[in-house]
């Protein structure tokens, strides 16, 4: 892609509803040359291809925007390499294999268990950008909502708290890299960040497969190589592991899956918080009566948290191929079509929810959104991702209820993604 078109996809990524309005009004699906792909914009349509995973295959879920030059390339090669499938392009029962240990590793238990260190992290990160002497003006994405997700899930999977700055730096270089044109020596820096996160990684694969811990990186291990397992893909890397006589020994193959796959579920889990966590703050902030009623009736934060999913969410698109011809809302594609899962287009659709462009946190009747998903794709990390929302707009609606934007509220500019949607900074005042 040249400069020219990704400065045309950065406007369209910007402020993507306008092309949903018109999108969902149209008959049949609208093909976006930008995205390559037919955006399928309406809450039924949307619903109608994650109900039907066998028709609309993941292989293409998420397609990088950006190609590294050569010397980016050079760098990534000294890394274990994301060559595998991972949980969100994968189908069928290779998905589930993939999927089964992240459900286990987030039920509503394992959630619960974490909470009183997230709480106890949120705080932390308020004290210090609240220190007296501090002033009283932040960017609440960079002092708050870059660092929380990526210390809870860190802990989740057990990681040294000292190893989640590299986390969250590597899960921010990967997206600009692959998203983002980016001048040759950012590349190059940014390519060298994703090598030291994937041997992070490797480094705990194998300490966890040697030595299991109780934590979910353990888990994953065991579940995905266990040790009386056959190597799961064809590689010729598995072959000379086992020849080698070691059938204890990870394989070269079970090593580079495992770091692609948790490389996956940490950016999966944290970017997309962090996202939405800023975007929430944002739109309440921007309606300073409903910043208010939270404030004062924080039972109101759940439907708070729901408002704001529903109306700008973090995860705007993942694709879909069809693996065989189909009509779908009217629109014959072939087999091999591109289709956009439109999750922030169905928020927005006039046909389920009334007055859909405006933020209203008091909305009666309550339509289910579907910005965590549905079908074999949803999100296993919807409660997770809920929970540190709920307990940040607690903690920041007692400790600051006089929080409000920095400046002009319609000046914040939105990164231009549809995978992580929200501010590029958030400058705000109590
Ligand atoms: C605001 C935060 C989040 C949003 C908006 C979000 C949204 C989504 C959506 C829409 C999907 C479905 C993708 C598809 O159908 O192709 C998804 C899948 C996924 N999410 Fe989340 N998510 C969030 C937070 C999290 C968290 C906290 C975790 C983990 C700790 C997580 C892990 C995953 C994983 C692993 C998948 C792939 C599941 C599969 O393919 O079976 N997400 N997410």
């Amino acid at each position: 892609m040249d400069r020219q078109q990704h400065a045309r996809l950065d406007e369209l990524m910007r402020d993507p509803y306008p092309l949903y309005a018109r999108a969902r009004r149209a008959e049949g699906l609208t093909y976006v040359p930008e995205f390559g792909a037919w955006l399928v914009a309406r809450d039924a349509d949307v619903r109608e291809v994650l109900r039907r995973p066998n028709v609309f295959s993941s292989a293409n879920a998420v397609r990088a925007d950006a190609t590294p030059s050569a010397a980016a390339q050079a760098v990534l090669g000294l890394g274990t390499g994301a060559r595998r499938r991972v949980v969100i392009t994968a189908d069928g029962p290779a998905h589930q294999r993939l999927r089964t240990p992240i459900v286990r590793g987030l039920t509503p238990a394992r959630v619960a268990a974490v909470l009183p260190y997230a709480a106890e992290r949120a705080a932390a990160l308020a004290d210090a950008f609240a220190a007296p002497g501090r002033g009283r003006r932040t960017d609440v994405m960079g002092a708050y909502a870059m660092h929380l997700p990526g210390q809870v899930i860190g802990h989740i999977l057990g990681f040294d708290p000292a190893d989640v700055p590299l986390i969250v730096r590597g899960g921010h270089s990967i997206e600009r890299l692959l998203f983002r044109p980016l001048p040759e020596d950012e590349q190059i820096a940014a390519a060298h960040d994703m090598v030291a996160l994937q041997r992070l990684l490797e480094r705990y694969v194998r300490d966890r497969h040697t030595a299991p811990r109780d934590d979910l990186c353990s888990e994953m291990v065991a579940s995905l190589a266990p040790d009386d397992g056959e190597p799961d893909e064809a590689d010729p890397a598995d072959d000379a592991g086992h020849a080698a006589g070691c059938p204890h020994e990870l394989t070269v193959g079970q090593r580079g899956e495992l770091v692609s796959h948790l490389q996956n579920f940490l950016l999966a889990g944290h970017l997309t918080t962090t996202a939405l966590i800023g975007t929430t703050l944002l739109h309440l902030l921007r309606h300073p009566a409903q910043w208010k009623l939270v404030c004062e009736e924080p039972e109101r934060i759940p439907a708070a948290i729901e408002e704001a999913a529903r109306f700008d969410t973090a995860l705007q698109g993942f694709r879909r191929v069809t693996t065989r011809a189909v009509t779908l809302a009217g629109t014959e594609l072939p087999a091999g079509a591109e289709v956009l899962v439109g999750f922030g287009a169905a928020g927005r659709d006039e046909g389920r929810y009334a007055r859909p462009d405006v933020f209203d946190i008091t909305r009666t009747p309550v339509a289910r959104h579907i910005a965590f998903g549905l079908g074999a794709h949803a999100c296993p990390g919807a409660l997770l991702a809920r929970e540190q929302l709920r307990l940040t707009l607690e903690l920041f609606t007692r400790r600051f209820p006089g929080l409000r934007l920095a400046g002009d509220g319609a000046a914040v500019r939105m990164r231009p993604t549809l995978i992580h949607r929200s501010p590029e900074a958030l400058y705000v005042t109590w």
